[in-house]
């Protein structure tokens, strides 16, 4: 199927079907798209929050978004499943993913 071989990946894919934001190919290897599919259900792609309760990411600092990351690790900012997400991440794992959403536009 040449369509699909000259597509070339799956950000090339996701973003053909309208998951990813158009721009979003360069930023995002395999394994980073393996890691924003975790943080998507609540936090969307694109960094909107789906609900009332769930922040944007979209375009925040970066260093805003990192230090918030060890805050819910370490329990100093208290939420039961940023808690939960933050601790199953590597530092590195973590540092991808908020350049990432803080790469996006608002
Ligand atoms: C089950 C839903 C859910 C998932 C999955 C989730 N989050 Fe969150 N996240 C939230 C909610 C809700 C908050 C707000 C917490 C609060 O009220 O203090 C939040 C807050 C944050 C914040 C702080 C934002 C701010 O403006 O202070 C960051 C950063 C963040 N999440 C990153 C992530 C990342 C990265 C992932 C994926 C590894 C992820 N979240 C997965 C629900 C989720």
């Amino acid at each position: 199927m040449a369509s699909v071989r000259t597509m070339g990946s799956a950000a090339a894919l996701l973003m053909g079907l309208g998951v990813l934001p158009a721009g979003a190919q360069e930023k995002s290897s395999t394994a980073l798209d393996v890691l924003i599919q975790q943080c998507a259900p609540c936090h969307g792609v694109d960094g909107i929050g789906h609900d009332t309760e769930i922040p944007n990411l979209a375009g925040q600092h970066d260093r805003y978004l990192w230090l918030q990351m060890m805050a819910f690790r370490r329990g100093t900012r208290r939420h039961q499943e940023m808690r939960y997400m933050s601790r199953s991440l590597s530092e590195d794992e973590i540092a991808a993913l908020v350049q990432y959403y803080s790469s996006l536009p608002r």
